[in-house]
């Protein structure tokens, strides 16, 4: 399988120059002006388009178990949403039951992603501890390339870590050289506020975010960064969606620790007035955690994102539909929390961060699919286009225009966050493992075509890690 890709401009996160990409097999194998060709070539004119790095969406749930329901569109359904807008790696949560072995709920989830049409990798939740825990983290670190593991600060009485939890994973993870990530919100005061909120009366989607105000999400943020800090290991924290988050990370950055922030597309461009929506199917659709928030918080986000302090995008993609959300039509705490995404990240990034000046085409680049490469440990095979990289691309036309609608989208939920959001320049051909998975709103991929990507463990930030706890390595005096 031979593929050309002539006369485009290609974007990475460092520069942008004109030139052909040719790809074989799964390989970008030459870049430049493409004139001897092998025999059997396909060839895709990209005048006038750009050419960047497949997306990596570093948060998805596909297929999730998850407050007595499963989210909607699976690894099948998921990935073809991905694929349709430019994204061609997932990295979803395998989420171990409290008592589950981990291996077993990740050959679990590994059996559920066979149907992918886009590549996958996994996050392993911590949602329990004991020795075995600790040492199926191992196995999983060193046979099966997981090198990030997951802590729900929030959820309690079901996933919830507590911070004995997090003390222990975060110590093996630093032992395994693996990253550390938290969704962090203080669980025990969530569950104070949905208590207090349902005993006065106030039931409706509207409670939602009142029962997780910002300062919920700013403590645990800080919480978490400290124990890292104390312990010198690195930690992620998912979907930062507060302006207090956004302070704890920059300032731990600024006093050297290894701190990284993920944010979602929706918290940069969806506000907590959807909430007051008074059709309640409307309102309930955009329950998810952390909530959307007051305006002046996405404008920390987005500086946040401008400034460095965010380093990758996602989308927590978790859609559940209409009926699964009237499971909490009388107690909000019911609402089955999650909203989809996967399809629209990207073109929400361009229209709202690179058309609207607040970010470049390359810092796009890096915000969409480098940095999550990098901090993961998939770079540079995934994340970048260079002679040797894995050829995962999108091909986009910065001329054309889409307006996003549930109608058109291949979530297989009847609700978008982003409805009626107007896109100049969109995906319009994506390559994935070297062959078109996606041309001009039609599906070539087939289920099962995905790969699974391994993660090594020690990501090159641990490097300076290491070396830091080796310097700092306590001393006993000599008496
Ligand atoms: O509301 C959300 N985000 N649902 C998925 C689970 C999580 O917290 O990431
Ligand atoms: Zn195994
Ligand atoms: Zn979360
Ligand atoms: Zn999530």
């Amino acid at each position: 399988m031979t593929l050309l890709i002539k006369g485009g401009t290609i974007v990475t996160h460092e520069e942008t120059f004109k030139a052909d990409i040719l790809c074989k097999d799964n390989k970008i194998v030459e870049i430049g002006a493409i004139s001897v060709l092998p025999k059997n070539v396909e060839t895709i004119d990209a005048t006038g388009k750009l050419i960047m790095p497949g997306g990596i969406d570093p948060h998805t749930h596909m297929q999730l178990p998850f407050m007595g329901t499963v989210a909607k569109d699976d690894f099948a359904s998921g990935t073809v949403a991905a694929l349709a807008g430019g994204t061609t790696t997932i990295i979803d949560f395998v989420i171990p039951n409290p008592q589950q072995s981990l291996l077993d709920a990740y050959h679990q989830w590994r059996g559920w992603a066979k149907k992918a049409h886009s590549n996958y990798s996994f996050h392993v939740a911590i949602t329990w501890w004991d020795d075995t825990v600790a040492e199926e983290m191992k196995i999983l670190v060193k046979d099966h390339g997981v090198n990030s593991f997951k802590h729900f600060m929030a959820y309690k009485n079901a996933i919830m870590a507590t911070d004995d939890i997090l003390v222990a994973s975060f110590t093996k993870c630093l032992e395994l050289g693996a990253i550390p990530t938290v969704h962090a919100e203080n669980g025990e005061l969530v569950y104070h506020l949905q208590n207090k909120l349902m005993a006065e009366g106030m039931t409706g989607p509207e409670a939602h975010p009142l029962s997780r105000p910002s300062s919920v999400e700013g403590e645990a943020a800080n919480r978490a960064i400290s124990i890292a800090n104390t312990l010198g290991a690195p930690i992620y924290l998912v979907h930062v969606s507060t302006e207090e988050a956004v302070d704890a990370i920059r300032y731990a950055k600024d006093h050297g620790q290894t701190v990284f922030g993920e944010v979602l597309a929706g918290h940069l461009t969806v506000d907590e007035s959807v909430y007051q929506n008074p059709d309640w199917a409307t309102a309930a659709a955009h329950v998810m955690s952390p909530p959307f928030r007051p305006k002046h918080h996405q404008d920390a986000l987005w500086k946040g994102v401008q400034g460095g302090t965010l380093q990758t995008t996602a989308t927590d993609h978790c859609a559940f539909c209409a009926e699964q959300k009237a499971m909490g039509k009388d107690n909000f705490t019911q609402i089955p929390n999650g909203t989809a995404g996967v399809e629209e990240r990207m073109m929400v990034l361009w229209e709202k961060g690179v058309n609207e000046g607040k970010i470049t085409m390359n810092e796009f680049v890096a915000l969409t699919s480098t940095n999550t490469a990098k901090i993961f440990n998939m770079y540079p095979n995934k994340g970048c286009i260079r002679v040797g990289a894995d050829a995962d691309l999108v091909i986009w036309n910065p001329a054309a225009t889409k307006t996003i609608s549930a109608k058109t989208h291949h979530s297989k939920i009847e609700h978008s966050i982003f409805e009626g959001m107007e896109i100049h320049g969109v995906p319009e051909t994506t390559i994935c493992n070297g062959k078109i998975a996606w041309h001009d709103n039609v599906l070539i991929a087939e289920s099962g075509n995905g790969k699974y990507i391994d993660r090594p463990a020690y990501a090159p930030f641990y490097e300076a890690l290491r070396k830091r706890k080796e310097l700092n390595q306590p001393k006993a005096v000599a008496r």
